[in-house]
């Protein structure tokens, strides 16, 4: 039952074997102070494993508390407990950080977990500094989540991100409108931030260079192994013919709403039009783009209102889901604690979020949940996070985590490929469209190309994204040269444009949360690509046979079976080792996700080639490989509670969004 123990039985043994005999010691001073290393180093991380679920727990506890019952007094008893948390993350890495001379003569183990607990970022500078950097994070959080923006004719009238500008990034079609909320968002937001992030940037590199890193993007990077720029362009590239072939049929879908003038049939998209503030998820222009749109609905949406659906029946399904696969069930504290909708009376954070308390007893799931279809699929979503806290909680604190960023976001989304499966709709009565087993009919083009908005569509935006910082960090970029590398970028790599003219008194980055949280990307690049590793295995674990698109493991306890298996390693093993427990593959790979939208690719090539379209764009900039560098909480108000972001994200991810 506890696997802690366990692992200090085997350590043991390893030692057993290591430590030479009494006689030895009295001749071989310097192993003998070798072993009475490692049992202090033991002894550290014994103490340390019990008293951080403790202080974890409670700086949990009370970030939950203040997210499901914003109140002044919440705040102040989260950023106790977060600075708590803080020192104790602190004077833990000074002690681990004791072993540095002898620790390559330690057990594998042991080494990965004093390394995980010696790295803790800014923190290791000194407390000006640190006092400095969470005052500048504080302020840009506020800066995004509280600077409205107000219509230049009726300065009364003000719209916030969300729900307004975001609402009209989705819906509108109103290209002024969009060029509005657009550049709105970036002038009250944006450049306000510059300044504060080109200070974020010289602290935060501080902070990795005290790690032993080159700088912050080398830092997120090294999660990944040494060549993982190579690895994301070698995808890139894998996925490229697909991704512009979908860019094509996007594109004149985009000129038929919003005319030549302002979506030509050529060269770059404006980056306005793509359903969202950033361009980064284009599911919100489904309804544009869909092949066939007189089909019966594959988004069951509506069926799911008029079938009297109910968030906790929504809920338990997902549950079901898991359940029926042979993995745990949500435990009766789950159920009692979580915040599944709304409540009435007090404000909450409402953003999706998935927590573990560190006491092995307490995940919960915080949602604003409405009855659709979209929010179905995040609850499996959120569910898979929940899994894997589940299947790990037996690990050291150390190792309670995703075998590398891209893991834990990865888990929930393949669930959600399986369950919007126009099969499983039907399975569960909540679609009554075609569906043949075997051939691949109009309606799977529809799910395809809605399946492809989110997951191809997205591709190259994160890595444009996440290319950027590593440049800003590397200091190949200076951040006020910062706009044209930007637009440079997304143009070269995305075919997208900026709407209107930007200047270097714009800054992009600073109207995008991640950034300004300094939450890193690539991760989302990386789910993306191993979802479909991962769904292709667990497909052939439920002996799918057809097209891969049409797979839906449900109620297959071989394919649980093989996931449990990764999500029980928790971050105890480097990730090829982890993947290869539920895939047989070592290697993150493009393969998977190609078969997957096979279909979809031959059917966009004969549409494109009979619209006479012209694929891809020009890219008069650098390529892609020689652009390479060697190298929410929106209610948060002020400074000091950076310091709480910090372990909100150790505890809940920013899922999917
Ligand atoms: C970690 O510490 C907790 C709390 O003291 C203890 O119960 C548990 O057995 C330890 N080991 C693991 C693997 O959680
Ligand atoms: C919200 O927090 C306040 C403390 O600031 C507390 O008095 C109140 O009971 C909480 N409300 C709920 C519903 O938990
Ligand atoms: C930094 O702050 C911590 C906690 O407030 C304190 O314990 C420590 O002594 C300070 N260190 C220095 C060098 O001032
Ligand atoms: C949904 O609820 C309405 C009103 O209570 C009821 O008339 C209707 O029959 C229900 N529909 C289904 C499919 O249960
Ligand atoms: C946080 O902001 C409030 C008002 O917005 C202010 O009164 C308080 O002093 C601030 N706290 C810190 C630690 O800066
Ligand atoms: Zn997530």
């Amino acid at each position: 039952m506890d696997s802690w123990s366990h692992i200090l039985r085997l350590l043991v043994i390893v030692v057993a074997v290591v430590i030479p005999s009494s006689e030895q010691i009295s001749v071989d001073g310097g192993r003998d102070r070798r072993a009475t290393q490692l049992d202090d180093a033991l002894e550290f991380l014994t103490d340390y494993n019990s008293t951080a679920e403790m202080v974890y727990s409670a700086s949990s506890f009370a970030s939950w508390a203040y997210s499901t019952n914003i109140t002044d007094y919440n705040q102040m008893k989260e950023v106790e407990a977060s600075l708590k948390a803080a020192a104790f993350s602190k004077s833990s890495a000074m002690r681990a950080r004791e072993f540095d001379d002898v620790i390559e003569t330690f057990p594998e183990d042991v080494q990965r977990l004093l390394g995980s607990i010696s790295d803790i970022g800014v923190s290791a500078l000194d407390n000006d500094t640190v006092q400095e950097y969470n005052e500048i994070m504080g302020e840009m959080n506020k800066i995004y989540s509280s600077t409205p923006v107000c219509r230049a004719d009726d300065p009364s009238e003000c719209l916030n991100l969300e729900p307004g500008l975001g609402n009209i990034m989705a819906t509108s079609t109103d290209w002024d409108e969009l060029v509005w909320a657009w550049k709105g968002f970036r002038d009250a937001v944006g450049i306000p931030n510059k300044p504060l992030f080109a200070r974020y940037v010289e602290i935060a590199n501080q902070g990795a260079v005290a790690n032993g890193y080159e700088d912050l993007g080398d830092s997120w990077r090294s999660g990944y192994g040494d060549d993982l720029e190579d690895q994301a362009y070698e995808l890139y590239n894998a996925i490229l013919p697909l991704y512009k072939q979908l860019h094509a049929y996007v594109r004149r879908k985009l000129n038929g709403v919003h005319g030549s003038e302002h979506v030509p049939l050529t060269g770059h998209m404006p980056a306005n039009v793509l359903g969202d503030m950033w361009g980064r998820f284009w599911t919100n222009i489904y309804p544009h783009v869909v092949p066939y749109p007189d089909l019966p609905n594959i988004d069951v949406s509506d069926e799911m209102v008029r079938q009297n659906y109910t968030v906790c029946k929504m809920a338990r399904m997902a549950d079901e889901f898991y359940s029926s696969m042979g993995l745990f069930p949500a435990n009766d504290e789950f159920w009692e604690n979580s915040m599944l909708e709304r409540p009435d009376g007090r404000d909450v954070v409402c953003h999706a979020s998935a927590w573990d308390f560190y006491n092995r007893v307490d995940f919960r799931i915080k949602m604003c949940t409405e009855v659709n279809m979209d929010y179905f699929l995040t609850l499996h979503h959120e569910l898979g996070h929940i899994q894997y806290y589940m299947n790990y909680k037996h690990q050291p604190v150390s190792f309670r985590g995703g075998a590398n960023g891209a893991f834990h976001e990865a888990i929930g989304e393949v669930m959600s490929q399986s369950v919007a499966t126009p099969k499983h709709l039907k399975e569960v009565g909540l679609f009554d469209g075609e569906d043949d087993p075997t051939d691949v009919t109009d309606t799977d083009i529809n799910f395809l190309l809605k399946m492809a908005l989110p997951t191809i569509g997205t591709l190259p935006f994160s890595l444009a994204l996440e290319q950027w910082r590593w440049d800003v960090f590397s200091g190949k970029t200076d951040v006020n040269a910062g706009t044209a590398r930007w637009w440079q970028l997304k143009n070269d790599l995305i075919g997208v444009k900026a709407p209107v003219d930007r200047t270097e008194d714009d800054f992009e980055a600073g109207a995008m949360y991640h950034i300004i949280i300094s939450y890193p990307f690539i991760g989302y690049y990386i789910r993306t690509i191993i979802q479909f590793q991962f769904y292709q295995s667990l497909c052939q674990s439920a002996s799918h046979t057809g097209p891969l698109h049409k797979c839906d493991f449900y109620r297959s306890t071989e394919a649980g079976e093989k996931l449990a298996a990764m999500l029980s390693m928790g971050s105890s093993r480097p990730w090829p080792e982890a993947m290869e427990a539920l895939t047989g593959q070592r290697e993150m790979k493009a393969d998977a996700i190609l078969e997957y939208f096979q279909p979809l690719m031959e059917w966009l090539e004969k549409t494109n080639t009979e619209n006479g379209d012209v694929i891809g764009w020009e890219s008069p900039t650098v390529t892609t490989q020689e652009s390479t560098t060697a190298g929410g909480p929106s209610a948060l108000g002020n400074a000091s509670l950076w310091m709480m972001c910090l372990f909100a994200v150790i505890s809940s991810i920013i899922h999917g969004y």
